[in-house]
């Protein structure tokens, strides 16, 4: 049976809180949230916006002793139009049916969610911020509900999005982050789920980062499974350097997330006519490089991070300062870039802009 939408609106409406200021990352929570309900038999169905509340969940659901949970992240904009709009997010439902795939959980019908995110965002407009730099967080989410306690596929999922109005993600905001490159845990192997988006991945990450983090750092730069010899990616970011003139970025390589925002900012620097280069960059080149002066940038992005600069990076014990500890000049340029498309201050010569209102 073809799925239909229907909405229960809240009978206690919340309001964004006045000052946005204070909003911080996935702290408030809007109104409405949308789910449906997934079965082998019967497919998804059920799909409904009701307004945002906690969950029931029996106790030996499959997603709280197994981890059967992926998860994605994008956001919605007030750009300087006043229209309310999205960046690229069929992208991130597809990531969503991938990571689906891996740990086999259902996959999404695309359009479908695609039109129910923005009902749900058109129906909680006013919880989008207006401030430059906040966005409308928008969090779907899948996890297993088969209510025993056996490991196997699951037969019962849920699927839900939840909406949260939120400021920058770190601290620091634009300014730079200090990374600690971690050479102890590992965060994903070839073969494992490292290029899904599965909440499994960083629970297994929260311990390298809690060290980070006790010793004064943001979030740690992972290195590979097997060598522990290659750059991978951040907490919760891809990684970009500058070195020697050249932009490069760790090749995707099957335990690495592939980022919506690396992808972006490739694809825009490559319609610039720039080369940037995805390649295996070792440690070693990477401390050489801020060893000898030609390591000029470094940068994460992600949805949420947006594009953060690295002004610090430790590792074995030393730490190198790139950039005098600065936001550099390609940074700049390509926060103005993706935020300037985001915002809508620039036009979307590329078509990544889903208008929501
Ligand atoms: N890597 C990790 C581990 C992440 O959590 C994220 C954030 O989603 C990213 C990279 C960046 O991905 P995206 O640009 O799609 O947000
Ligand atoms: C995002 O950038 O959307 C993320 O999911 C990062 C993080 C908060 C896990």
């Amino acid at each position: 049976m073809a799925l239909e939408l229907t909405i229960q609106k809240t009978q206690n409406p919340g309001h964004l809180p006045a000052d946005e200021s204070g909003l911080g990352f996935g702290h408030v929570f809007s109104d409405h949230m949308f789910t449906m309900d997934w079965s082998k038999d019967r497919g998804w169905h059920d799909a409904r916006i009701i307004p945002f509340g906690n969950l029931q969940i029996h106790p030996a659901s499959t997603v709280l002793h197994y981890g059967s949970e992926i998860f994605e992240g994008m956001k919605a904009y007030r750009n300087v139009k006043g229209e309310i709009v999205l960046f690229r997010p069929e992208e991130n439902f597809k990531r969503m049916n991938r990571s689906a795939v891996r740990l086999g959980l259902p996959e999404l019908p695309v359009d479908f969610v695609l039109d129910a995110l923005k009902e749900l965002v058109k129906l909680d407009a006013d919880w989008v911020p207006h401030s430059e730099g906040s966005s409308l967080y928008v969090r779907p989410f899948t996890f297993g509900d088969d209510e025993h306690l056996g490991v196997h596929g699951v037969s019962h999922a849920r699927f839900y999005i939840i909406l949260s109005p939120s400021g920058n993600y770190y601290k620091e905001g634009i300014n730079p982050v200090n990374i600690m490159i971690e050479d102890d845990d590992v965060r994903a192997v070839r073969g494992g789920t490292g290029e899904a988006k599965c909440g499994g991945n960083y629970g297994a990450s929260i311990r390298a980062g809690n060290r980070a983090e006790e010793k004064g750092y943001t979030q740690v730069l992972w290195l590979d499974g097997v060598e522990r010899k290659y750059v991978e990616e951040v907490g919760s970011m891809n990684i970009m350097f500058k070195i020697n003139g050249k932009i490069c970025t760790p090749a995707l390589n099957g335990s690495i997330l592939p980022g919506i925002t690396r992808k972006s900012i490739l694809e825009w620097l490559r319609s610039q006519g720039e080369e940037p280069e995805e390649r295996r960059i070792s440690v070693d080149e990477l401390i050489e490089a801020a060893e000898n002066g030609t390591l000029e940038e470094a940068w994460g992005c992600g949805t949420a991070a947006v594009v953060s600069p690295v002004g610090h990076l430790a590792y074995q014990g030393k730490v190198y300062e790139i950039n005098k500890g600065q936001i550099g000049p390609t940074v700049h340029r390509l926060y103005d870039a993706l935020t300037g498309i985001q915002w809508g201050k620039q036009e979307d010569k590329l078509g990544w802009i889903v208008k929501v209102l």
